[in-house]
C-alpha cells in the first residue's frame, strides 16, 4: 500500500508528534463526549470502591484516540500502565509473563486485541475473570499444569476490528466504548489545540481548512498541520494561512473533503467502470490494484460516513453524492419498455 497522508494509521513519521501532541487529561480529550461521560463516571466509581476500573474494549478506526484514551485512564487511576499488541504476543508463558508482573490495579493495554493468538487469549479468559492463571507448562510427558494467583488488574483492548474479537473475549469486557470519527467543530478545537502546542502560526480560515480536510482523524489533522507549516516556511512567511493551508494541501492531492487520490480512484472505478455498481468487493479491489482488506479497513469507512458509498448485499455502489463530488453525470439506465415488468 502507498504512504498516503491522510491515512489513519500511525507512520514512524508520526512516533514523536503522537506523544507530544497527546492528550494527558481526560478534560483535554476533545469531543466524544458520551464515551468521555461514561468513563469518568465508572472511574470515580472504581476509585470510589477502591477496586481497580472494569475491562475496558475501546474501538474505532485508527487515529481517533485509542491509545491516548488509554493512557488517560491510567493517568486519571494514578496507576502504572504496560503496553504491548496482540501480535507481539507469541506464547501463552509471555502473557503470563507480563500478566505476573502486574501490581495491583495497574493497566495492561492491549493494541490490535482482536489479533491475539487463541491460545494466549485462552490464558486471558481466568486472568480477567477471578485474576487466575492457569497453563501447561511444557509439552507431552514433561508437561505440568501450573497455577498461580495474580493481583487484580484493568485489561484496556483496542481494536480496528470489533467484530473479530472473539465472543468469549468480548463478554470479558465490562464496558465498551466505540470512537467514531469527529464533527468538524470538534476538528477545528483538535487543530487549533495542535497548533498551539507546535506553535506555529496559523489563521482561523487555515484551522477551517485543516479541519475539513483531516478526515475527522486527528492523527491525520495533526500530520497536516505539521505539513502546511513546512509549505509556509519554505513558500511564504511561516503563517499559515487560508490560501496558504488549501495551496498546500491541494500539492499533497489532498481534497476539500480530505478525499486523496486513491479514494478518487476507488470511487471512479464504481462510477465508470461498474456504472455505479453494485460490484464485489473483490472485483473492485482487482481493479484498482489492492488488497480487499484494506479497501475495507483503510479507504471504505470514511466514505461509508460521507455517504459516498453504499455496502450492499450484492456489493458495493456509488451514491449520487460520490457522483456530484466527482463531477460526473449519473447514467440513466436503459428504461424498461412500458407496461413491462422487468
Ligand atoms: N480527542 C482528542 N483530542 C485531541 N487530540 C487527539 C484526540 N484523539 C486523538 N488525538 C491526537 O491524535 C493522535 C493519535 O491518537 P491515538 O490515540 O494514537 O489514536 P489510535 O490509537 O486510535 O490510532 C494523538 O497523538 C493525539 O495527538
Ligand atoms: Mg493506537
Amino acid at each position: 500500500m502507498t504512504q498516503r497522508v491522510i491515512s489513519g494509521t500511525s507512520t514512524p513519521e508520526d512516533v514523536g508528534l503522537d506523544s507530544s501532541l497527546r492528550p494527558k487529561h481526560l478534560t483535554d480529550f476533545v469531543g466524544q463526549d458520551l464515551a468521555k461521560e461514561n468513563l469518568s463516571i465508572a472511574m470515580q466509581a472504581a476509585s470510589m470502591r477502591g477496586e481497580p476500573l472494569d475491562h475496558v474494549i475501546i474501538y474505532g478506526p485508527p487515529g481517533l484516540g485509542k491509545t491516548t484514551l488509554a493512557l488517560i485512564i491510567a493517568q486519571e487511576m494514578n496507576v502504572e500502565i504496560k503496553v504491548t499488541s496482540g501480535p507481539a504476543i507469541e506464547r501463552p508463558g509471555d502473557m503470563a509473563a507480563i500478566l505476573t508482573r502486574l501490581n495491583r490495579g495497574d493497566v495492561l493495554f492491549i493494541d490490535e486485541v482482536h489479533r491475539l493468538s487463541r491460545v494466549v487469549e485462552e490464558i486471558l479468559y481466568s486472568a480477567m475473570e477471578d485474576f487466575f492463571l492457569s497453563w501447561m507448562m511444557g509439552k507431552g510427558l514433561g508437561a505440568s499444569n501450573v497455577n498461580l494467583r495474580i493481583n487484580p488488574f484493568t485489561l484496556i483492548g483496542a481494536t480496528t476490528r470489533f467484530s473479530m474479537v472473539s465472543a468469549p473475549l468480548r463478554d470479558r469486557f465490562g464496558s465498551i466504548y466505540h470512537l467514531d470519527y469527529y464533527e468538524p467543530e470538534d476538528m477545528s478545537l483538535i487543530v487549533e489545540r495542535s497548533s498551539r502546542i507546535l506553535q506555529v502560526d496559523i489563521e482561523e480560515s487555515a484551522i477551517q481548512q485543516i479541519a475539513l480536510r483531516s478526515r475527522g482523524t486527528p492523527r491525520v489533522a495533526n500530520r497536516l498541520i505539521k505539513r502546511c507549516r513546512d509549505y509556509a516556511l519554505v513558500v511564504g512567511d511561516g503563517i499559515i494561512s487560508g490560501d496558504m493551508a488549501r495551496e498546500a494541501l491541494e500539492k499533497l492531492e489532498v481534497d476539500a473533503l480530505g478525499l486523496d487520490r486513491t479514494d478518487h480512484r476507488l470511487l471512479g472505478s464504481i462510477i465508470d467502470k461498474f456504472t455505479g455498481g453494485p460490484v464485489g468487493l473483490d472485483t473492485l479491489a482487482a481493479s484498482i490494484g489492492e488488497e480487499a482488506d484494506t479497501i475495507m479497513d483503510v479507504y471504505e469507512p470514511y466514505l461509508l460516513k460521507l455517504g459516498f458509498l453504499d455496502r450492499t448485499p450484492r456489493g458495493r455502489v456509488a451514491t449520487p453524492m460520490a457522483y456530484t463530488h466527482l463531477d460526473r453525470t449519473p447514467q440513466t439506465k436503459a428504461p424498461s419498455p412500458q407496461g413491462r415488468l422487468i
